[in-house]
């Protein structure tokens, strides 16, 4: 639907740390960005993002891909509409078709109700804004609470006119189908064919996810004796109240990030009135409880968490609850009590920014301290409900995953208590001992769970370096490029002359599966990198790319893939050479241009006073060598991640997971250094390398035919077999060719 110019556009400009920097916050280490993993419950940071690769990758999970990947996982897109994200993320008009019916009605579900959600949304601001009930009621309340303007426009405030089945009839008349009004609980069934609306006279509070999507509504009642304050959406396709989100996370991310620290507080009110307070980096649980869910989405922004209660009894009990599992997941967190008769909302809006801040920085507590604090005034003298005070911190410390911290806080509660350290540590200990062993067992099931999966994906680990494939080291035989004499049965069994070496049976070859893997991985790698100068025969040197050698030499003996998924990446690839070499002289050109500027630019800035003529020409030529190559540099880059880009982003799954998997292994996402020697990395050894790989695929396919060929000659009379031996021989010859090439020995089977 979307042209693929279109798309190339999208794929270029998107930039994989910025796209995924909108739902994890990243930190830069080495060339590479991490944060904690949004696909899995990640408590290190395993997630990994290479912005020159363009792919993201967690090594712990596996998650990962290209930017369009990224989006289509986390946001539980289809590639159209993560591509339509991405060209709305970067400003990129998509030129598309109106949708055909036909169409229209198979788009999903899931989308279906975004959409609608979004429409409804609309609705309800129209209703806030253009309408007399809306301004007079809606509008009128929100502005008596303090609202401006553009904060009710920055959240999206509306309003649900009171009427029997207002939007239920707009909705209608735009097509929107009944069923999904109902199953958004934007509507009730009439039990008559019709339905209701069911926030009528409400102020609506739209619900985001992280994307900006709205996902459910909240819906506050204006009438003083109405049974429930709030209405909300149920849980749907689109909206999983202990999953989905926390209020305010999409207006609060950016600050999260930059102030890395977010407050939590309980109300759709208290949000808005702190962002309107200058305080963005604020959200809401919305009156329920916190879920693991919560917390992981809340981790992979930031550590540090403060929880902003009611100074009540109730505000107190709420503090103290569910607090053991933000410190288990490693936040740090505080809590900050306000004055009795105060929420968040009343108490930004009665108070001045600064005021607001001096409060917190003068009554923010960490959390140990806060419950160690209560607990202790609620016990008063009695020795049990003490004892029992001190077993509850203790198990709380228990959970922290960092030690630093458990004994930090151990000091200061032991202080607390008046007991000594070492008694609360050993009791520490103990827990922690319970709690390890709770979780080994639980590792151990996943593990296993893990195992089950990995056992139904055939599939080889790529080899760190193109050797893997080859024979185990053997003992040297000085003849080793001497065609071996078949050591078939028919022939007796007298020993020749020549050691027979034998494979240990402990390394198999490599089936010819996993050699095509290897060598389909440096298709996507580095398929269109420059590797070597060829040879035609009208006397004519042209450059070639690794794919034009694989390809060659496969057509050469006319091997092809036998895995379709890799067959299939093939001729993609081979389909995008005539546009590479166009993209390529582009790419030459401007690097040309840059070049040339460049190289102008610096010798402009070359102050020539006190220079002779001669050092002068040094310097120029060091310009030169040096603007040389950093354009060679970019162009490298350029043919690198060619194939790589394309078809980590391409439109069919198979292609994209696959490329994936193949480009991103954890060896290749960084460079290798040992001390200060740099070791050398695929793409500087490539031309030993790739016709590597593609030997060993040949002498697997060889030694496979060599095998079937025995077999067949087994039970033949000799006469027969005179023809199978002949092609024996010639197959024999082969491979001693190819072990001269691939430098291995050659081994007689058996
Ligand atoms: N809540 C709810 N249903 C209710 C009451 C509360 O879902 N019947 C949720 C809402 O998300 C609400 C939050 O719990 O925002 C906190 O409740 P409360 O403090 O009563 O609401 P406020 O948002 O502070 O609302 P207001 O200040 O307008 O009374
Ligand atoms: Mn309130």
């Amino acid at each position: 639907m979307i042209d693929q110019v279109t798309v190339n556009q999208i794929l270029d400009t998107a930039d994989i740390v910025d796209v995924v920097s909108d739902f994890v916050s990243l930190r830069k280490r080495g060339t590479n960005w991490v944060g904690l993993c949004p696909f899995h419950n990640d408590r290190t940071p395993s997630f990994y993002v290479s912005r020159a690769k363009g792919i993201c990758k967690c090594f712990s999970c596996g998650e990962g891909g290209s930017a369009v990947n990224f989006i289509m996982k986390h946001e539980q897109m289809t590639y159209v509409e993560a591509l339509k994200y991405l060209a709305a993320k970067y400003h990129i008009e998509v030129k598309e078709r109106e949708l055909t019916d036909e169409e229209r009605t198979a788009q999903t579900e899931r989308e279906s109700m975004l959409v609608l959600n979004e429409w409804a949304a609309q609705f309800f601001e129209n209703q806030l804004w253009n309408t007399t009930e809306g301004q007079e009621v809606g509008l009128t309340y929100f502005r008596h609470r303090g609202f401006t303007d553009a904060t009710i426009r920055r959240f999206r405030l509306g309003y649900s006119p009171d009427i029997r089945n207002a939007l239920y009839q707009a909705a209608i008349t735009q097509g929107y189908s009944r069923d999904l009004l109902l199953k958004l609980g934007l509507c009730k069934d009439d039990t008559r064919g019709g339905a209701f609306d069911f926030y009528r006279g409400r102020v609506m509070f739209p619900i985001f996810n992280v994307a900006g999507k709205v996902i459910a509504f909240g819906g506050r009642t204006l009438k003083k004796d109405d049974k429930a304050k709030y209405f909300n959406s149920p849980d749907s396709l689109v909206y999983n109240k202990s999953m989905s989100t926390m209020y305010g996370l999409y207006q609060a991310k950016r600050a999260i990030a930059k102030h890395d620290k977010c407050f939590i507080v309980e109300g759709y009110a208290d949000v808005i009135s702190m962002h309107q307070a200058g305080f963005e980096n604020v959200i809401a649980s919305s009156g329920t409880a916190l879920t693991e869910g919560h917390i992981h989405l809340l981790h992979r922004f930031t550590q540090n968490v403060t929880e902003l209660f009611d100074g009540d009894a109730a505000g107190i009990h709420a503090a103290l609850r569910g607090i053991d599992m933000l410190l288990r997941e490693g936040l740090n967190i505080k809590v900050l009590l306000l004055p009795d008769g105060e929420d968040p909302d009343s108490y930004a809006q009665g108070h001045s920014s600064s005021e607001v801040e001096q409060y917190i920085a003068e009554h923010e507590q960490d959390f140990i301290r806060f419950k160690t604090g209560i607990l202790l005034r609620d016990c008063g003298s009695d020795p049990i409900r003490r004892a029992q005070a001190i077993d509850d911190v203790v198990k709380s410390i228990a959970v922290i995953p960092m030690e630093i911290t458990r004994s930090v806080y151990a000091q200061e509660c032991a202080a607390m208590f008046g007991i000594q350290e070492s008694v609360l540590l050993r009791e520490i200990q103990k827990h922690i001992r319970k709690n390890k062993d709770e979780e080994h067992k639980r590792r151990e099931r996943e593990r296993e769970r893990q195992q089950r999966l990995n056992d139904s994906l055939p599939q080889s680990p790529a080899p760190p370096n193109g050797d893997a494939g080859t024979a185990p080291q053997q003992p040297a035989s000085g003849e080793a490029s001497q065609p071996p004499q078949p050591a078939h049965g028919g022939e007796g069994t007298t020993a020749t002359a020549q050691p027979v070496l034998r494979r240990t049976p402990a390394t198999p070859l490599r089936s010819a599966a996993q050699q095509e893997r290897d060598v389909i991985r440096y298709v996507t790698k580095f398929g269109m990198c420059y590797l070597c100068d060829t040879d035609y025969e009208d006397q004519q040197q042209a450059p070639t790319t690794v794919l034009e050698y694989i390809h060659s030499e496969l057509e050469i003996d006319q091997i092809h893939f036998t895995v379709p998924i890799y067959k299939k990446i093939f001729t993609l690839s081979l389909a995008m050479v005539p546009v590479f070499y166009d993209d390529l002289a582009a790419c030459q050109q401007e690097m040309q241009a840059w070049s040339d500027r460049e190289f102008r630019d610096r010798l402009n800035r070359l102050n020539p006073t006190g220079l002779t003529s001669e050092e002068l020409q040094k310097k120029e030529e060091e310009i030169r060598a040096s603007v040389i190559e950093q354009s060679q540099r970019r162009i490298d880059e350029f043919r690198q991640n060619y194939l790589e880009k394309r078809l980590c982003s391409h439109h069919d799954d198979d292609v994209r997971e696959v490329t994936c998997d193949l480009v991103s292994d954890k060896h290749q996402l960084s460079k290798i250094y040992t001390q200060n020697a740099y070791v050398a990395t695929e793409f500087d050894r490539l031309l030993s390398l790739v016709p590597k790989a593609i030997h060993n695929w040949k002498n697997t396919l060889v030694a496979e035919q060599i095998k079937e060929l025995q077999k067949q000659m087994a039970g033949k009379p000799s006469d027969e077999s005179a023809e199978l031996l002949r092609r024996l021989q010639e197959l024999f010859r082969v491979r001693s060719e190819l072990a001269k090439l691939i430098g291995d020995r050659v081994v007689n089977p058996k």
